[in-house]
């Protein structure tokens, strides 16, 4: 029987994959065969997960790119064209969220910043993925977005503006792209053991507050959203596009 969750041969791009949720997408995705292109801002965080990615018997390279920096971007893509001549796979995962205060103390460096990583980065990526996948006859994009796309979280008001529109992004990108066999979807991932959750995970009455709204009472384990990932990248979900799941331990509920 064929195996619905089976990568072999696919070429997947992990963007934010150093570490937190992207580091546990790109491992899954590897184990499932794919060769995960493990790609952030700093080659030697990328190149350490890739190496061990590769000593555990699976296909991995590291690839430095800002998504907020668009020249990093088109440079990307060339460097993908160039060693693997296709993209089957892209989640778009990398995002930025360098202001935790009141909405209106947000300043144009944080909001540029935010936006800049958080909306133009994933839109040009998709641009780019996207015009590769046509020429190929199709593909799969996963954006991450958060539940703060949803309900805004507080005291962080332009990053989850940023969320809402991946949401938003990810309805227009598959709307449009459905034609060209790509299905375009979004994880929505509630409060995750991650680096970039830090300052609300290490304070303990944010922690204790947000606890008491996740029916789970827990925090999530980043390799708890990857399957979420496996299961929309991979044709487990081939008539799915153009929606949301949400791995919360319910809080959304
Ligand atoms: N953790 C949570 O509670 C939570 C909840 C909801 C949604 N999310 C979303 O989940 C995604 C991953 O977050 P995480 O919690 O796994 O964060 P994390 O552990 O801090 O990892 C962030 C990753 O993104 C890379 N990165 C940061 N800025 C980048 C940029 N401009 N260009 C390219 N790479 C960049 C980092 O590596 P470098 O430093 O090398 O660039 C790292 O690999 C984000 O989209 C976030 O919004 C997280």
């Amino acid at each position: 029987m064929k195996d619905l969750f089976d990568l072999t041969g696919k070429v997947a791009l992990v963007t934010g994959a150093s570490r937190g949720i992207g580091e546990s997408i790109a491992r899954l995705l590897a184990q499932y065969g794919a060769h995960v292109i493990v790609s952030s801002r700093k080659i030697d965080g990328c190149e350490a997960v890739a190496s061990s990615i590769r000593d555990a018997g699976g296909k991995a390279t590291a690839l430095a790119c800002h998504v907020g920096e668009m020249e990093q971007i088109t440079q990307a893509f060339e460097t993908i064209k160039k060693d693997f001549g296709k993209l089957d796979i892209l989640v778009n995962n990398a995002a930025a969220n360098p202001f935790f205060g009141h909405i209106l103390d947000t300043d144009l460096g944080a909001y540029n910043k935010t936006v800049d990583v958080n909306i133009r980065g994933y839109f040009f990526m998709s641009i780019e993925a996207g015009k590769m996948m046509k020429e190929q006859g199709g593909g799969v994009i996963l954006n991450t977005a958060s539940v703060n796309g949803v309900t805004p979280g507080d005291m962080q008001g332009i990053y989850s503006i940023t969320k809402a529109a991946v949401i938003s992004m990810t309805k227009s990108f598959a709307k449009e792209c459905g034609k060209l066999n790509i299905r375009v979807n979004a994880l929505l991932p509630g409060l995750t053991d991650t680096k970039f959750a830090s300052a609300l995970t290490t304070n303990e009455q944010i922690l204790n507050h947000a606890l008491k709204v996740i029916p789970l009472g827990r925090v999530a384990d980043p390799d708890e959203m990857a399957g979420t990932v496996l299961y929309l990248v991979s044709d487990a979900s081939s008539y799915t596009t153009g929606t949301t799941v949400v791995v919360d331990g319910g809080m959304l509920a």
